[in-house]
């Protein structure tokens, strides 16, 4: 099959060989240290040699992926930020994810800032649209979670564990399912 090469595709936009290297590198070791209180500040500065944009303290467990280059520049987290382990973040050239303070995210929740083209034509690529995932402050994301590009999610928001989440959540509000609908708001009594 041919592909054809005239329609840029930003996922084979090309990047430094040794920024590559080195935010590969950097993840390796980052992914090499347990998830133990004592390592912590070790995980923390692995990552932030890796490149993330870091504001504050937060905590990341181990093991974290990044696909399908290496753009951690533009993945952002506050301080308070706490994300358990198994986080995927696709996130190539133009992508961003934004992660507000004192967010939760629970074990598995992946962002995927990609979408391809959804018609099929013989010898072309899908090609692929980029997009922004925005994480206001104090969310908590329920595990295995997984948000598509462009949403946005409001302040104290809680996705639930298995959501998929397709369009923007409300503040205080949870929402939850495939795709995600909104369960209930939030008030000072729940
Ligand atoms: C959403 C959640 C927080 C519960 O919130 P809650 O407000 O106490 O929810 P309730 O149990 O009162 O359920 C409210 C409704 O939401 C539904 N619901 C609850 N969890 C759901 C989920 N994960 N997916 C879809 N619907 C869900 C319930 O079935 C119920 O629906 P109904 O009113 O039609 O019966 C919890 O179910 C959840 O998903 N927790 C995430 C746990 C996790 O990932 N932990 C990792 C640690 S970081």
């Amino acid at each position: 099959m041919e592909i054809s090469k005239k329609k840029m595709n930003p996922l084979t936009n090309e990047i430094s060989l040794i920024k590559y290297l080195r935010v590969r590198f950097f993840i390796y070791l980052f992914n090499c240290v347990p998830n133990h209180g004592k390592f912590d500040k070790m995980r923390f500065t692995f990552l932030r040699w890796a490149g993330f944009k870091v504001s504050g303290i937060v905590k990341v467990f181990k093991p974290i992926s990044i696909s399908p280059k290496t753009f951690t520049e533009n993945i952002h987290f506050e301080s308070g930020v706490f994300i358990n382990s198994g986080a995927r973040f696709s996130v190539p050239k133009g992508g961003s994810v934004s992660i507000s303070k004192n967010t939760l995210i629970g074990p598995g929740v992946v962002f995927e800032t990609v979408n391809h083209g959804l018609h099929y034509e013989a010898g072309k690529s899908r090609g692929a649209t980029i997009g922004r995932i925005e994480i206001a402050e104090g969310v908590w994301i329920g595990c295995n979670a997984v948000i598509l590009p462009n949403v946005a999610i409001g302040k104290g928001a809680v996705v639930a564990a298995g959501a998929v989440v397709t369009r923007n959540v409300e503040s205080n509000t949870v929402v939850g399912g495939v795709p995600a609908k909104q369960i209930k708001r939030l008030t000072d009594a729940s």
